[in-house]
């Protein structure tokens, strides 16, 4: 298949800004708020709180989210003058595909919750700007469907290990079917946060049969569905609630409503999702059987400590994700950008370090590559963008982040990523 090109390629922050403050004569607002901040407050009014709450939420007191933030301000740039920085190249090669610039989209389970076309929105938007996306294991829509509106800009998948192989080794191999050229081992959730504004609200998305449908739509797991129900029951009241969100489910899963009513089927997959999803029992030595699944280069996402990095190269991995879910899972965690330069330091070029978790600017993605990160991910930005105008709303969130790292390049004095890795960050005015 031809590849499309980016619509970044011979795009520039000096474009963005043009095109914004020229809009800006005719009277035209962005849509999108370039302030991060406004950008989440107005994605939270066009959400459900529950949606709202499931995205934007950590765990516990959000302890994790706010350090996400405030680690990366103990960093400064110290930018340089005088180096002719008219010419700016922000583009990598990762696992052999050439991105733009270093920017992937995190795995984010239940896009439906902020936009009906979900993971096909930003599928689109991901291939309009060449820009990887990494599906979830919770996606919205099966990756098959993802992967056909994206021709053959790159992708890759997320895989949470479920209690069954079988399930694993089925996963792995749509992937690999639909183009996908990594699997991410999300190593972090082997049993879900304690997420308390979820549970203020009572509401966990899958319950309702959102973000499942990489396995609705899996021969392994409908296998399993077919055989005698052994999944433990959901014990529940009857009211009136209970039968709109009976009807909700039946109506969104695939097979038509009467058949799904008369099979019980939704029902069914939602228990066995739930008995299967994960698996707290994983150990390194697990990994040998994926490595047995795919060729695909396997990285390992939510690492934090050092000795994990360093087991994660014994262990024949391709690659890392430095990473704490987003402030998801651990309240009071390391913030990734903390645990950042101890890892580099471990992994010492071995194999390619991502960071995931807090970048919200420009700046913060120079911080990530100078201080030896190969690219890195973001999540709820992209989220925002969906939910105030789908696809062009996560286009829009990519071009920002584009521009504002190819500037903070060219202002620093960096005219590629090379000069980046070698630029000076200070922390907390102590050199590094
Ligand atoms: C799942 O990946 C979640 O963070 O909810």
């Amino acid at each position: 298949m031809k590849k499309q090109p980016s619509s970044l390629k011979h795009y520039s922050a000096v474009d963005r800004q043009k095109e914004t403050y020229i809009s800006g004569m005719s009277g035209h607002l962005p849509k999108i708020p370039f302030d991060l901040q406004k950008l989440e407050h107005k994605a939270k009014a066009s959400m459900s709180k529950e949606a709202f709450a499931y995205i934007a939420g950590g765990a516990g007191t959000d302890g994790t989210i706010r350090e996400n933030r405030s680690a990366f301000s103990k960093w400064k740039i110290v930018p340089r003058m005088l180096r002719d920085v008219s010419v700016r190249d922000t583009s990598i090669e990762l696992f052999g595909d050439q991105l733009p610039f270093p920017l992937l989209l995190s795995p984010v389970g239940v896009l439906e919750l902020a936009h009906k076309q979900a993971d096909l929105a930003v599928a689109k938007a991901a291939a309009k700007t060449g820009i990887p996306m990494i599906f979830s294991n919770q996606a919205s829509f099966p990756m098959e469907q993802t992967a056909a509106v994206m021709g053959n800009s790159p992708r890759w998948f997320q895989l949470y290990w479920s209690k069954s192989n079988d399930l694993v080794a089925s996963l792995v191999k749509r992937a690999e079917a639909a183009g996908c050229s990594a699997i991410t081992v999300t190593l972090d959730t082997t049993l879900l946060g304690w997420r308390v504004q979820d549970l203020d609200l009572a509401y966990l998305p899958f319950l309702r049969g959102k973000g499942i449908a990489q396995y609705t739509s899996d021969p392994v797991f409908n296998k399993l569905l077919d055989e005698p129900d052994n999944a433990e029951p959901i014990e529940r009241k009857l009211t009136l609630d209970t039968i709109a969100n009976a009807i909700e489910l039946i109506r969104s899963y695939p097979g038509g409503f009467f058949n799904n009513l008369k099979t019980k089927r939704p029902l069914k997959a939602v228990r066995q999702f739930i008995s299967i999803y994960s698996r707290p029992s994983l150990t390194w030595n697990d990994l040998a059987f994926l490595r047995e699944q795919t060729s695909l280069p396997i990285i390992l996402k939510g690492i934090l400590h050092p000795e994990d990095a360093k087991l994660a190269i014994d262990y024949g991995v391709d690659g890392i994700i430095v990473s704490n879910h987003g402030g998801r899972q651990v309240d009071g965690s390391i913030s990734s950008i903390e645990a950042l330069p101890e890892i580099i330091k471990e992994v010492d070029g071995k194999i390619p370090v991502l960071l995931d978790s807090g970048i919200r600017s420009g700046a913060d993605m120079f911080k990530a590559i100078a201080l030896g990160a190969k690219a890195v991910c973001i999540g709820r930005p992209f989220c925002y963008g969906l939910a105030i105008n789908g696809e062009e709303g996560v286009a829009e969130v990519i071009k920002n982040f584009y521009s504002d790292f190819e500037l903070t390049m060219g202002l620093t004095g960096c005219k590629s990523i090379e000069e980046i890795q070698e630029a000076k960050l200070v922390r907390d005015r102590l050199p590094r």
